[in-house]
């Protein structure tokens, strides 16, 4: 009977773990303070796949620098109170903290009030992000609705079907669109 509490014990355990990916804080990539924050309410119902168009990186170093680039880039260029998506997913594995779980997004139009807004870090017009970008992201996917963020029967997908945009690139595209819950 001991064993058996120990055995599921370990296992809640082990599938919390699994459920969510490494972290990278706003502080550990030294981000700017947002201008303002809206509130999201959680749990919201969709998540919504980008990329960057920008440059794929592979360390945690070169991540943090293009995600302090595209914070600059949102805020200095676009005008927006913060870097627009609520997280950015790296080639290093890592995932790296934009507006959070309960800050409304900047990245789709229309729908930032009620979905959380994941982005590659790089381009995927031509060529997939890595294993350790695509396993990071999908276990961000359980992580939100492991942590009540995102709705159990959420539905997934990619900007190009919420806006008038090519994002997230043909390729990574035509991956998550294998994914479960995918919907056009
Ligand atoms: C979704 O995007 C794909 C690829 O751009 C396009 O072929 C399809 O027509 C889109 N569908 C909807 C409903 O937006
Ligand atoms: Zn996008």
């Amino acid at each position: 009977m001991l064993l058996l509490t120990r055995v599921v014990l370990l296992s809640a355990l082990c599938a919390a773990a699994l459920g969510c990916p490494r972290i990278i804080s706003r502080s550990q990539w030294r981000a700017r303070t947002p201008r303002s924050r809206v509130p999201l309410r959680t749990p919201v119902p969709y998540v919504i796949i980008h990329h960057t168009a920008g440059n794929r990186c592979y360390t945690q170093a070169s991540c943090s620098e293009q995600v302090r680039g595209i914070q600059n880039y949102h805020i200095n260029k676009r005008g927006w109170s913060d870097i627009g998506y609520n997280f950015l997913i790296g080639e290093d594995g890592n995932v790296y903290e934009g507006r959070g779980w309960s800050t409304r997004g900047a990245h789709a139009k229309n729908w930032n009030s009620r979905s959380l807004g994941f982005s590659f870090l790089g381009t995927f017009t031509n060529g997939v992000p890595n294993a350790a970008a695509l396993n990071a992201a999908r276990s961000l996917i359980q992580c939100a609705v492991s942590k009540g963020f995102l709705s159990r029967s959420y539905t997934l997908k990619g900007h190009r079907n919420v806006s008038l945009t090519s994002c997230p690139g043909n390729d990574l595209y035509r991956v998550i669109r294998q994914w479960a819950r995918f919907k056009l």
